[in-house]
């Protein structure tokens, strides 16, 4: 690997930054169904870096980097409270592409000042549309909170997408519903494999449902062609005859990493190359660029070749 470019071409250009280790639901694939869901999850007890420590972090990785678009990901980043903060000084650094992933619960107060602040895009992860199907997944109330919070930010003018992870016997039967859901709003929808993270790392999973049999459950209500994928894309596009778009991100079946640009930071200052690897690579005492690049380059050597092999990493401490 010479400078920040490895054997295969990939460079890190998009870096996804984990604010918060909390999340306030209890979806089945993050959680065990042990834990107590009174409050709040948290999966470390480790306190976050400061707000301020973290944007001094992304400013250094964004002067070695030059970065074309940050991510803010949790757990649950609408619980952080200086995300318009920590998006105004990101757009600061000359960082326009600036999105969001969160779970939408807390949307609908919160849209307007995102997008005030500089936020572009929001991806909202919403698994089921039915309230029972919601609550079996996320262990949960709150759907129509949700999707309020959906309907307020396209009204702000934000790009809003959606993610839903499928799993066999739990909400497959939700494929349907949600993509009326999204084509009614003319929003792109992305189905997702289920990635073997956290406590699910290691096991057979029962719940995997595959792009395949994905594309099969569409087949009964919509007809539709392949679109050509785009480069460091994670999703796989269609598009129905009646020219709706809908994407698969198929973890597991047509795995990715061949030209994955993303650095993952998470909040307390880790930077991670590859959502397969738990080896976290500290760099919030890092100020020299020559020592940071040693850190990039310890990440980057992270990258899977061709597989994503998973981690007993959850997407509680490091986001998607
Ligand atoms: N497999 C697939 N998707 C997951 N997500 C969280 N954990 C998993 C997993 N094990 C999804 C969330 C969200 C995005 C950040 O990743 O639902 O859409």
């Amino acid at each position: 690997m010479e400078g920040l470019i490895d054997e295969f071409g990939r460079r890190f250009k998009t870096l996804r930054v984990s604010l918060i280790n909390t999340c306030n639901l209890g979806c089945v694939y993050c959680t065990c169904g042990t834990e107590d869901l009174k409050d709040n999850l948290t999966i470390s007890k480790a306190q976050g870096i400061s707000a301020g420590d973290l944007s001094a972090i992304i400013k250094k990785l964004h002067r070695v980097l030059k970065l074309d678009t940050v991510r803010f990901t949790g757990g649950e980043p609408l619980l952080y409270h200086q995300l318009p903060e920590i998006i105004r000084s990101t757009r600061l650094l000359g960082i326009d592409n600036l999105k969001l992933t969160t779970n939408g619960l807390l949307l609908e107060n919160q849209a307007a000042a995102l997008a005030e602040a500089g936020l572009r895009s929001i991806n909202i992860s919403l698994d089921a549309i039915d309230e029972e199907v919601f609550y079996s997944v996320s262990r949960r109330h709150g759907i129509n909170r949700i999707l309020k919070g959906i309907d307020t930010a396209i009204d702000e003018g934000l790009e809003v997408k959606l993610n839903a992870v499928i799993m066999r016997g739990l909400n497959e039967n939700q494929i349907i519903p949600l993509l009326k859901f999204a084509f009614e709003r003319n929003i792109r929808i992305r189905f997702l494999e289920i990635m073997a993270m956290g406590h699910l790392f290691g096991k057979a999973d029962e719940h995997f449902f595959s792009q395949d049999e994905i594309l099969s459950e569409i087949s009964k209500g919509y007809d539709f062609e392949r679109l050509e994928r785009k480069p460091c894309s994670t999703a796989n596009y269609w598009k129905t005859t009646s020219g709706y778009t809908f994407g698969i991100v198929a973890n597991e079946t047509e795995p990715f990493c061949g030209d994955c640009d993303r650095l993952r930071l998470d909040s307390l200052g880790n930077i991670y190359g590859c959502l397969s690897s738990n080896s976290p690579v500290s760099v919030n005492h890092i100020h020299d660029d020559a020592a940071l690049i040693d850190c990039l380059q310890a990440a980057m050597s992270q990258k899977q070749s061709l597989k994503f092999t998973g981690s007993n990493l959850s997407m509680l401490s490091i986001g998607g």
